[in-house]
């Protein structure tokens, strides 16, 4: 592992632990305590809280403050006043979370950070109103950051816009599991709503809660947008490759469902029967070496490379856009996050 890689690795583990040691005091378990067990379940089963460190990051640096000094709970803005940063990285936490729990009932998938899936630790109600509450809960941590009024109402008219458009994508990626063709274009819109958005809010939040310019907030915005693209692709591709005890999550599980990525449907162009790759329909019946034989046969084809180098492509247009970020560590950081993005293997 490279210095670089390391040294990433590094920065997001310790914003991690910051992260993780807010949460019990944000998401407290009170009556009914079925349901606030629930929200807690898959917060503290783990995740690599990968968007709440970009936030974290894009605040650090535009404000050039030391990354080990920060104080974000009491975090300065672009002029006199303060705001409380943690709580936006646990509203874009929150809101992963959410989307996580409402995507395993829809892919009909068991396995999450390592554990049971929400509904199947607890049963399907709870897991749709443990989502809920994520969900609205993000929105009164984001209301709580003590930012001036116009940009608390910018910074929370970005998250409900960022989360009507994961309901769009995730209702794409549901309609083209049906379809015959899917189009790259159409696969990277449908990844830009359900995945991508995120990531840009995750970018651009803190920076107008901080108060920077309309021009920056909306580059970082699409720094988020290409970084996130390029992460959901690497996430198709360790869907393929890293054993589900790493991933945390059912490897092979996309193909089973009948996803369309970039790899099938670059594989589906070279003439590969991509619907008969494995013909096993459920995600516990998939043996490894259907998947292993599968993978062989997209790696044959081109497809594997195909898709990794789209994500490079993303990755190399969205550090571009660091270049408004003042030339600091936390920008540094920002762009070795980046990498990691595509070169993670989990
Ligand atoms: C998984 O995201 C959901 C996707 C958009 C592919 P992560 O891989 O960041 O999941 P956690 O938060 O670390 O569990
Ligand atoms: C998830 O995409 C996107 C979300 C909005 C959660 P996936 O369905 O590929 O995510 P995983 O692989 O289950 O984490
Ligand atoms: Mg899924
Ligand atoms: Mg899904
Ligand atoms: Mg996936």
């Amino acid at each position: 592992m490279s210095e670089r890689h390391q040294q990433v690795e590094q920065a997001i583990l310790a914003r991690r632990e910051r992260i993780n040691e807010t949460l019990p005091e944000a998401l407290p378990v009170t009556r009914p305590e079925g349901l606030y067990e629930a929200t807690r379940y898959l917060l503290d089963a783990g995740g690599k809280r990968l968007r709440p460190t970009v936030l974290l990051l894009v605040g650090e640096s535009l404000l050039s403050v030391e990354p080990r000094g920060a104080d974000y709970r009491a975090f300065p803005t672009l002029e006199d006043g303060e705001v409380d940063l943690l709580s936006a990285a646990i509203a874009i936490e929150v809101i992963q979370t959410f989307t996580l729990i409402h995507d395993d009932i829809m892919d009909d998938d068991d396995l999450r950070r390592g554990v049971p899936a929400v509904h199947k630790e607890y049963d399907l109600s709870t897991a749709i109103l443990a989502g809920d509450t994520l969900y609205s809960k993000a929105f009164e941590f984001l209301l709580s950051t003590g930012a001036a009024h116009d940009r608390t109402v910018a910074a929370n008219k970005r998250l409900a816009e960022t989360c009507t458009r994961i309901c769009e994508g995730q209702s794409l990626d549901i309609e083209f599991e049906a379809r015959d063709a899917v189009t790259p274009d159409e696969y990277l819109e449908m990844v830009e709503l359900k995945t991508a958005v995120l990531y840009g809010a995750a970018a651009a939040i803190p920076a107008t809660l901080l108060g920077a310019d309309e021009e920056t907030v909306e580059a970082l915005y699409n720094h988020g947008l290409d970084v996130g693209r390029a992460f959901q692709i690497q996430d198709d591709l360790l869907d393929l490759t890293t054993p589900s005890e790493k991933l945390g999550k059912q490897r092979g599980s996309d193909l089973v469902e009948n996803k369309q990525t970039l790899v099938t449907l670059h594989a589906e162009q070279q003439g590969v029967d991509v619907a008969n790759l494995v013909d096993t329909d459920s995600v516990e019946a998939v043996s490894e070496a259907e998947i292993d034989e599968a993978v062989e046969t997209l790696h044959e084809a081109g497809s594997i490379e195909y898709a990794r180098s789209r994500a490079q492509e993303l990755v190399t247009s969205g550090k571009e856009n660091l270049k408004v970020l003042p030339d600091n560590e936390a920008r540094d950081l920002l762009s070795g996050i980046a990498d990691y993005l595509v070169e993670r293997e989990y």
